[in-house]
């Protein structure tokens, strides 16, 4: 990999007008990131080439996982712009643990490494990935299924969340956060932690916005972060299935588009900032990566537009979780504890 550069450029957005939330431990977050899941597309030079110019143009965001596969080269673009004159301290950095690390003697390890490859010191948000152990290989099919795959274990999970803890008073992360919980789940974690998460990352877009438990995580003073905020288009086939539906194609997002003269991708970033969650749109092209960020600055949308939004909600999941299932035949749906209960649940009183 090429040296990297931290360029000044001309059309860089000023990161101070990028509206910020304030975390319910006092920590601030600029209200859009910028994601770093390639997919099978893009390679982890071309995932940090776009970090780095994501950086140079005024993000200050940046939402990162031991599983991308890419951490060390991300690393190479936040030396490469702490080098050029950006300040660790005004850049928001999160990682996760990936669940083959569900031990707890592995959690420290492993958040320390993700320090030593991303270069920054600490980690200002870490996550639990996924609340399952249930490991599978990079780009496997979705009927792939760990061979030891268990269901839910609450014990486990807190064994490994008291890590992240002792992570915090160490002073290695500054911050907790869940990713793919659900509310049955959440209401376990608040009952028994000792430092509550302040983020909770979660699939968030038009056609999939989890009304109910975007409310619940807010009223409990949680920030959602959404994930896939453009419906994800270009997933991999292997996340497709035929009742999916698409967000840049709803005929409201386009009509909006239309009127606000932008991509239909910008006007469901505009809908995630205004209802309130943090979208992290992944792109490695210029064009978007700033069209994206200045979405956030310029021209919001208005209240009947925000109105029509609400009501084209499809409660379309994209990313199901399907290599997360612990039984062969089993319903994705299990995964998500829809009737408040979770299935299988271990360890849970
Ligand atoms: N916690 C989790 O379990 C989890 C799960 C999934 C994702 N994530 C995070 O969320 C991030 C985003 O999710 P995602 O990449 O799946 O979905 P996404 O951000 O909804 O979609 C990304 C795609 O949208 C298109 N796009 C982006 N900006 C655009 C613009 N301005 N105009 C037109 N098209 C635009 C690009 O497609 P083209 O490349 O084809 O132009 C890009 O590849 C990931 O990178 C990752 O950091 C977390």
């Amino acid at each position: 990999m090429d040296k990297m550069i931290f360029k000044k450029c001309d059309d860089a957005l000023d990161s101070t007008k990028v509206p910020q939330k304030e975390l319910s431990n006092g920590r601030k977050v600029p209200t859009l990131g910028i994601g770093t899941f390639g997919s099978d597309r893009f390679s982890a030079e071309d995932i940090a080439n776009s970090v780095l110019n994501a950086l140079e143009i005024g993000y200050r965001l940046v939402d990162c996982a031991s599983c991308y596969y890419n951490e060390k080269e991300i690393g190479e673009a936040f030396e490469a712009a702490f080098a050029g004159g950006l300040k660790r301290e005004d850049v928001f950095v999160t990682s996760k643990l990936w669940n083959d690390k569900h031990n707890p003697e592995e959690v420290i390890p492993q958040i320390k490494k993700s320090i030593e490859d991303l270069k920054v010191g600490y980690i200002d948000c870490y996550f639990i990935h996924w609340p399952f152990a249930n490991y599978h290989e990079p780009g496997c099919d979705v009927t792939s299924r760990a061979p030891n795959a268990t269901p839910y274990d609450h014990h486990r999970l807190m064994s490994v969340y008291r890590e992240l803890e002792k992570a915090v008073d160490l002073g290695l992360i500054k911050s907790i956060g869940t990713s793919n919980w659900t509310k049955a789940k959440m209401k376990l974690l608040l009952r028994d932690c000792r430092i509550k998460p302040v983020l909770n990352e979660m699939e968030l877009h038009p056609h999939f916005q989890q009304e109910e438990f975007f409310n619940y995580l807010r009223g409990e003073g949680i920030q959602p972060i959404g994930f896939c905020p453009i419906g994800s288009p270009t997933r991999p086939d292997r996340d497709k299935t035929e009742t999916d539906t698409c967000d840049i194609e709803d005929p409201v997002i386009l009509k909006i588009a239309k009127a606000h003269n932008v991509h239909p991708a910008v006007i469901c970033l505009k809908w995630a900032v205004r209802r309130g969650q943090i979208p992290i749109p992944f792109s490695i092209y210029r064009d978007q990566v700033l069209s994206n960020l200045a979405s956030t600055i310029y021209d919001p949308l208005t209240d009947e537009e925000m109105d029509e939004i609400s009501h084209i909600d499809k409660k379309c999941r994209l990313i199901k979780g399907q290599v997360f299932l612990w039984k062969d035949n089993q319903d994705w749906k299990d995964l998500w504890d829809e009737d408040g209960v979770i299935v299988d649940g271990r360890n849970i009183d």
